[in-house]
């Protein structure tokens, strides 16, 4: 293709708005322009498209419909500034350190801790471990907002989280369900409670079921109600 066949075809893709199409084409141009000889215009375009790649999956949105439901937050405190036994300091280490070795466990068919159940009164430092734990890996914490969604939703719930633990596949990152089982509570009427133990089965079913490389963080103050799905417990 000439030059200016190849502009036209890219300012046509452009205002069709068909971006993975644009992309192709680009680098066709960079393919065509490498065989010319021209490697560093084939590779400035190609660097474009690998940071625009980039870019993209960093700012990937919220489906519509979560908006509202979850928190995202860049945390920034340490391990240092919890107060707290070694031997809970060391169980923190070790899920940072699995995570940060995961694909060396999983070529030896071990998977490292990524379901994590805090457990302990309040105050003690449950949520401030999952901001440590996030801002040690260097990833996003986001915070599911199960109260707004049992409200909201009420009858829908699990089809809420079903998206929920499909953006957990899609968007790497820690996933905190704050005193996920607090939800209701007084307030709740007699239906509520039914709608609560079926949300409540759905969501260990979810957390079983996982498989992603995000990492899920509980926290409850009533560490009976809990069953298998968890890889690892802290109890404050
Ligand atoms: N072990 C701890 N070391 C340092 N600060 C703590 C500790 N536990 C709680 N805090 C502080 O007390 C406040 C409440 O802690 P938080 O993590 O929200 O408690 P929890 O989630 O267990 O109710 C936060 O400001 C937190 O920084
Ligand atoms: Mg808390």
């Amino acid at each position: 293709m000439a030059k200016a066949d190849y502009i036209i075809s890219l300012i046509k893709l452009h205002y069709n708005n068909e971006p993975e199409r644009f992309t192709t084409a680009a680098l066709q141009i960079a393919a065509h322009e490498a065989k010319l000889g021209h490697t560093l215009v084939a590779n400035e375009i190609k660097t474009i498209i690998d940071k625009a790649k980039e870019t993209k999956h960093k700012n990937k949105a919220f489906a519509p419909d979560l908006q509202g439901l979850i928190l995202e937050n860049v945390p920034a405190v340490n391990l240092a500034d919890m107060i707290a036994s070694e031997d809970i300091k060391t169980k923190i280490n070790r899920i940072i350190s699995e995570f940060v070795q995961r694909d060396k466990l999983r070529k030896h068919d071990l998977e490292n801790r990524r379901k994590i159940l805090l457990s302990g009164p309040p105050g003690t430092g449950k949520t401030l471990t999952a901001s440590i734990i996030a801002n040690e890996l260097n990833l996003p914490l986001y915070t599911i907002l199960m109260d707004k969604m049992v409200t909201k939703f009420m009858g829908e719930t699990s089809a809420k989280l079903r998206q929920v633990f499909d953006l957990i596949e899609q968007k790497q990152g820690i996933y905190l369900f704050d005193e996920f089982d607090a939800i209701g509570g007084e307030r709740s009427r007699d239906n509520d409670v039914g709608e609560m133990r079926r949300v409540l089965n759905s969501f260990l079913q979810f957390i079983e079921r996982d498989n992603s490389d995000s990492l899920i963080i509980a926290i409850t103050n009533n560490k009976d109600f809990w069953t298998k799905p968890f890889s690892a417990g802290l109890t404050m």
